[in-house]
């Protein structure tokens, strides 16, 4: 049998941190926090294991709807996240980037998602994503208007726009497509994620509420998506 391949490009939607509070009888600040420790176990195990690319969907542009405690939690455990973890993956030679629009989000926050990307921006091991105030709809929206831009400055040939065009003006512009999309806590929708890079992914929907996913259930995602026969429209021999 042929040794099948890890996923190159996995993202993550990390859901049931408030349902994970509600059950243990705590705040749902408590149980983003909790999401943060399994994150950091995620993002250090990808890099161990060789995946090229994660991209983990941390705040979504229709997140600013929850209650102004929740939102200032949030934002509050972005900032701590890019402190106090900048050193370590830095030293893992892990490359940060944000999808996302950052203008919205309050200035300390800001600084720190643009320091972490300078300071990580040379490095050559495991591409991490965080999609911060990120909707698939909006990032295709601003690819739209980059290339609609290029075409009106006469630099771009409206004939010459294929697949690609439209890639490379994505915030993940550069990297593969999802390989493989998880999405924990049982639901099973995309929510606005990364719509163009996943025409081809595989999806997972692991019940396990985002606190609780662990490496045995991440190991367990990865081995289901090394036993799925992919296609990508054709046809098997
Ligand atoms: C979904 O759970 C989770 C989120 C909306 C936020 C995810 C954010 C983190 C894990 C922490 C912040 C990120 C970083 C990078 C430090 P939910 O609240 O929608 O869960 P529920 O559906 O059970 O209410």
């Amino acid at each position: 049998m042929t040794e099948k391949a890890l996923p190159r490009h996995v993202a993550i939607i990390m859901d049931g941190n408030g349902r994970w509070a509600k059950k243990h009888r705590i705040k749902i600040a408590l149980g983003h926090r909790r999401g943060v420790e399994t994150l950091r176990d995620i993002i250090r195990e990808s890099s161990d294991i060789g995946i090229e690319v994660l991209t983990l969907y941390a705040f979504s542009t229709e997140n600013w709807s929850r209650s102004p405690e929740e939102v200032e939690a949030l934002m509050g455990l972005l900032l701590e996240f890019f402190i106090s973890e900048i050193d370590e993956l830095d030293e893992k030679n892990v490359c940060i980037r944000i999808l996302g629009e950052k203008s919205a989000l309050p200035l300390p926050q800001q600084e720190a998602l643009m320091k972490a990307e300078n300071r990580t921006k040379e490095n050559t091991g495991l591409q991490l994503n965080i999609a911060i105030n990120y909707g698939s709809r909006p990032e295709i929206i601003r690819a739209v208007k980059t290339i609609a831009e290029k075409v009106r400055q006469g630099k771009l040939d409206i004939d010459r726009i294929d697949e690609s065009t439209m890639s490379e003006a994505l915030y993940t512009a550069g990297q593969p497509d999802v390989d493989l999309l998880i999405r924990t806590s049982g639901e099973q929708r995309l929510s606005n994620f990364l719509l163009w890079q996943c025409a081809y992914a595989e999806f997972t929907f692991p019940t396990v509420l985002w606190p609780d996913f662990t490496l045995k259930e991440y190991h367990a995602a990865l081995d289901d998506y090394m036993h799925r026969d992919r296609r990508f429209g054709g046809r098997k021999e």
